[in-house]
């Protein structure tokens, strides 16, 4: 049963800018319009830009009425709720100004000294807050809850993350961290864990011997849009693989948890990324990594620029919009089974799942028959658009002799009419409020991922410019990504672009 929130202040760094807008005022608005919130949840905006009250109001209510259309009334009362502090994140005086404010708005509005820092903001920043706040007794659990949202990118590099995180470590408990993976908090990806531990049929299957190869991508139809400034230093490994799909890869490949608690899990998913073969040479980097960029092309019909004529992209620029990495897992459950990952800018479609291949029965009896290659069962769970899941599985067509057909058993979402999916961002603030940190990820697990990403991060810096491939933008990505999967007689799923109507779904 879902608990009932303390009163409190969502206090957001950063809050002029674009994440507050897009995401994070429309998801605690929502949260707000199903009670989940009430008139006892305050919000503060923070950050360096001239707003009163009103007109940050203004603006909350200018992009809230956009998302929200037919909520006008609903918003107004909402906004009463939000207050603006202007302060300079880099003076004591800054600080010692929101402190007063954060004292006046709990006096006033009667809350506890509950306070989620909301850390929307560059990186950097990720030092110099936290610590800001602890000189002012912010970290001080006594009078009421602490806690701190960080978004990516945590650190750049293992080092880097290591760093931060023990700099955090210093002023607050590992339980007042949330850091943020919006990927763990879509509906689809916590519905992965209900799938593999709710239901006794799939776990006997869920190893080595009865599957052949997983694959996990998220691919885009968007390019770099207004971000080159962070994009082209970090890349599509960094930007994806590193948080999202490793995260992702974590809670497909775990071992059942000794119980559904955010220590258990969490501790489950560390010990896949910790078992994830690391690249140790040249070798193994370039056989089982592909990198690609973007060039011009057509995307849904619409020409499409290469990614070095991006605005702020030097056309030097040897970063990666496109990556796949083939990852061993050694452990017992998925010795040599392959996990491809994949993610890519500027491709056909925009689409998120995760593909289960079946090993094809030992005795392939009708593909003899009918001369075809050996059929293999299929799981896709599809993260978004159209999330669902989908099982295929070979089918005798009407009529005589035995022609196979592949046909499939499906669950959609969309089936849920009664109920919208909550947006991640939603979930996890949430989660936040109530201080369960299941959903975010943990220091180690963190360290843990950069550990095994940062080999080929550090062997792309200097041989970048040989591995990297060019795609047209609106393709599948460079077919090295499909000559990788082909070495061990696999192919890429091709997704169709509406799960739900299978008849054009294409298994290669
Ligand atoms: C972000 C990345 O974390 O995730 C973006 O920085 C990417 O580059 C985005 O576009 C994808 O998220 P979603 O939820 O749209 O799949």
């Amino acid at each position: 049963m879902q608990k009932k929130l303390a009163k409190g202040i969502i206090v957001i760094f950063g809050a002029s800018g674009d994440l507050t807008a897009r995401k994070l005022m429309p998801a605690i608005f929502s949260l707000y319009q199903q009670k989940d919130l009430s008139k006892n949840n305050i919000i503060l905006g923070v950050s360096r830009t001239a707003f009163s009250d009103e007109s940050f109001r203004q603006k909350m209510q200018e992009t809230l009425s956009e998302e929200y259309p037919k909520d006008k009334k609903a918003i107004e009362k909402f906004l009463k709720q939000v207050f603006y502090q202007e302060i300079d994140v880099y003076t004591d005086d800054g600080y010692r100004s929101l402190h007063k404010r954060l004292q006046l708005l709990c006096k006033v509005h009667e809350l506890q000294h509950n306070f989620l820092f909301y850390l929307s903001t560059p990186p950097s920043l990720y030092y110099e807050i936290p610590v800001h706040l602890a000189n002012l007794g912010l970290s001080d659990e006594s009078g009421g809850y602490k806690r701190i949202i960080i978004e990516k990118p945590f650190g750049t590099d293992e080092e880097s993350a290591c760093a931060l995180n023990s700099h955090l470590l210093r002023n607050y408990r590992e339980s007042q961290l949330f850091r943020i993976d919006h990927y763990l908090g879509k509906e689809t990806v916590q519905n992965l864990l209900v799938f593999r531990f709710a239901n006794a049929i799939f776990e006997p299957l869920w190893n080595a011997a009865h599957i052949d190869n997983v694959q996990i991508y998220t691919n885009e139809e968007i390019g770099l849009g207004s971000r080159a400034g962070y994009y082209d230093q970090n890349g599509a490994i960094r930007d994806m693989i590193q948080n999202h799909l490793l995260q992702l890869l974590g809670i497909v490949a775990m071992e059942p948890p000794a119980k559904m608690d955010a220590y258990s899990i969490r501790n489950e998913t560390l010990k896949v990324f910790q078992s994830i073969r690391r690249f140790k040479s040249a070798e193994d980097i370039r056989q089982n990594v592909v990198v690609g960029q973007y060039q011009e092309g057509c995307v849904k019909g619409v020409i499409k620029g290469a990614y070095k004529d991006e605005q702020g992209v030097a056309k030097s620029s040897t970063t990666e919009t496109y990556a796949a990495i083939r990852f061993f897992i050694d452990n017992w459950r998925w010795h040599d089974v392959p996990f491809y990952v994949r993610t890519g800018k500027r491709l056909n479609q925009r689409v998120s799942e995760v593909v289960i291949n079946f090993k094809p029965t030992p005795h392939p009896f009708f593909s003899q028959v009918q001369k075809i290659s050996k059929f293999k069962n299929q799981l896709v769970i599809r993260i978004q658009p159209d999330e669902g899941i989908k099982l295929s599985f070979a089918a005798k067509e009407p009529g005589s002799g035995f022609k196979t057909h592949e046909v499939d058993m499906g669950f959609y979402y969309s089936d849920f009419a009664q109920k919208e999916m909550p947006t991640a961002y939603e979930r996890l603030i949430l989660d936040a409020l109530q201080g369960d940190n299941t959903l975010f990820a943990r220091n180690d697990a963190v360290e843990a991922c950069w550990n095994i990403i940062d080999p080929i991060i550090h062997y792309l810096h200097k041989n970048g410019k040989t591995m990297l491939s060019f795609y047209p933008s609106g393709s599948f990505g460079p077919l090295e990504s499909d000559k990788m999967l082909a070495e061990l007689g696999h192919a890429w799923r091709n997704p169709s672009s509406v799960f739900k109507q299978n008849k054009k779904d294409k298994n290669t």
